[in-house]
């Protein structure tokens, strides 16, 4: 089911800039209205100012108007299990909610977290 989002996050990886890391990432997110975003990390010699797949994703979906993630897909090819760093945690908290699925890849297999296990007690306003 998910494996398509998983192709595309994929693809996305392909594009990652990532000159310092060298760890590329590709993100793609599901909105409620059933439209796809992609994403991938690109780093900056001010090393701070890195911008990560999942957050690189959802703001092109944020910009399209969209604001329900249903699902989002991660992947890194430097590392199974790649899951979304604190802050991207944070930030698909914002647009998500307890069903949302939060897809990586381990080995051939998909893997679905819900923001509730990567981010119990999460902050909201
Ligand atoms: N990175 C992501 O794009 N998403 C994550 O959730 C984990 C970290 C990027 C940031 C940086 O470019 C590289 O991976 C190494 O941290």
């Amino acid at each position: 089911m998910y494996e398509d989002l998983m192709k595309k996050a994929i693809d996305a990886s392909t594009r990652a800039y990532v000159p310092y890391s060298n760890f590329p990432v590709g993100a793609c997110v599901l909105t409620e209205n059933d439209k796809t975003y992609t994403g991938c990390n690109f780093e900056n010699s001010s090393f701070g100012l890195t911008i990560c797949a999942e957050r690189n994703a959802i703001g092109s979906a944020i910009a399209d108007g969209e604001r329900k993630i249903k699902a989002i897909a991660v992947y890194s090819p430097k590392q199974d299990n790649c899951t979304p760093c604190g802050a991207c945690r944070q930030v698909i908290s914002e647009f998500c909610d307890d069903n949302t699925d939060i897809i990586v890849k381990i080995n051939d297999d998909l893997k679905i977290y819900k923001i509730t296990e990567l981010l119990p007690e999460r902050f909201s306003l």
